[in-house]
């Protein structure tokens, strides 16, 4: 199998930044990819939906791209269908076929950018949720000696956009394949206060297609579109703070919007304080703060990967010296 030179990378990372591979291939099986794997310069970058990314300059070595397809129903009783999903599916194409067959579990996670195969790697989240709760095992190829290996849910080790393919094994494993256990019997997800109000203004019941078209409404509402403003979703992750540092913001910002986490910890909205600190709707150029989210940074179209970086390092800044707190980015810089 040949790999490409000098390879465009625009159209294949949400934020549309201009970008090369020294190196770039695609590949539809394991057997593919452990090709590619013998033969491919280092270091390698394995490319997904290329949702969650921000390319700051050309990519030395090689870039493989998971595009292994596929949805199969490999058991199932009267409760539950375990469904094996190829990495490289789209994961709201995955969400979709779900609800066709009225397999209930990932409803929530609906309109989420992104592949199957790079879901697991930062356990995706939103509206209550996340895939930890319906992930039965992955299959993954170890990069050095292109062996096959089963994780299952423990060994994944996930935790608020995290699992091990972020930490201990970062950079050795090529996710291939996902296994789901989706449900039969309805169980339907509306703790978070906006489906419950979304589904009231629908005036629908709580239906696996409603609460899908709640959150897909949500989400449109307050996410631009990849395809017409780039973007990777939310930049920063929610920070993790004390409850004693949480109480102290409190009593200078009564409003600051915060959840428990624990015990003694409380999870705080990074949106309200980027907002608070006056970026939301910021522009500089063509990089930028989306007016409706100001998690989510943008390109408006001829925004560099460093001009986005740059942004995101004096968002990170102001944060620290407004609220003392460290904001953490949420997508792989590279
Ligand atoms: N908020 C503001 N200003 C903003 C944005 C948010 O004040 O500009 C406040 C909201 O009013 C709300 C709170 O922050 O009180 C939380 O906002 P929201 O419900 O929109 O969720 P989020 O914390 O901003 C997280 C995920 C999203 C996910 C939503 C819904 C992270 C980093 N982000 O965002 O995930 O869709 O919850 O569950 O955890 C993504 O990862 O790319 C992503 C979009």
């Amino acid at each position: 199998m040949a790999l490409e030179h000098n390879y465009p990378l625009q159209t294949l990372n949400t934020f549309g930044l201009s970008a090369q591979a020294e190196h770039f291939a695609r590949f539809q099986s394991i057997e593919e990819l452990q090709n590619l794997l013998a033969q491919a310069e280092r270091p390698l970058m394995i490319l997904g939906g290329g949702s969650n990314i921000l390319l700051t300059q050309d990519v030395k070595g090689s870039v493989l791209k998971n595009e292994i397809g596929g949805i199969h129903i490999i058991e199932e009783d009267d409760q539950s269908a375990l469904v094996k999903v190829g990495g490289g599916v789209v994961w709201h194409d995955f969400v979709m076929w779900s609800i066709n067959k009225q397999l209930g579990g990932i409803e929530n996670l609906s309109l989420i950018p992104g592949s199957v195969g790079a879901a697991p790697m930062q356990n995706i989240g939103a509206y209550g949720s996340e895939i930890k709760s319906v992930f039965e095992e992955l299959e993954a190829v170890h990069i050095d000696s292109r062996e096959v290996k089963i994780f299952n849910n423990e060994d994944c080790q996930f935790g608020y956009r995290y699992s091990i393919f972020k930490g201990e094994l970062k950079g050795q494993f090529v996710i291939c394949s996902v296994s789901f256990r989706l449900s039969k019997i309805p169980q339907f997800n509306t703790s978070y206060g906006a489906i419950e109000d979304e589904l009231k203004a629908m005036g629908a019941t709580a239906s696996l297609e409603s609460i899908s078209q709640a959150v897909i409404a949500i989400r449109q509402r307050k996410l631009p579109n990849p395809k017409d403003i780039g973007n990777s979703g939310s930049f920063f992750k929610n920070p993790t703070i004390s409850n004693a540092q949480f109480e102290s913001l409190k009593s200078q910002f009564p409003n600051i919007v915060g959840y428990p986490n624990g015990q003694d910890k409380t999870k705080v909205a990074a949106g309200w304080l980027i907002e608070q600190a006056g970026w939301k709707g910021y522009t500089h150029q063509d990089a930028g703060v989306h007016k409706n989210q100001a998690l989510v940074l943008v390109n408006y179209g001829q925004a560099k990967g460093q001009d986005i970086l740059k942004l995101s390092q004096d968002i990170q800044a102001s944060i620290q010296q407004k609220f003392g707190i460290a904001l953490e980015a949420e997508v792989n810089i590279i």
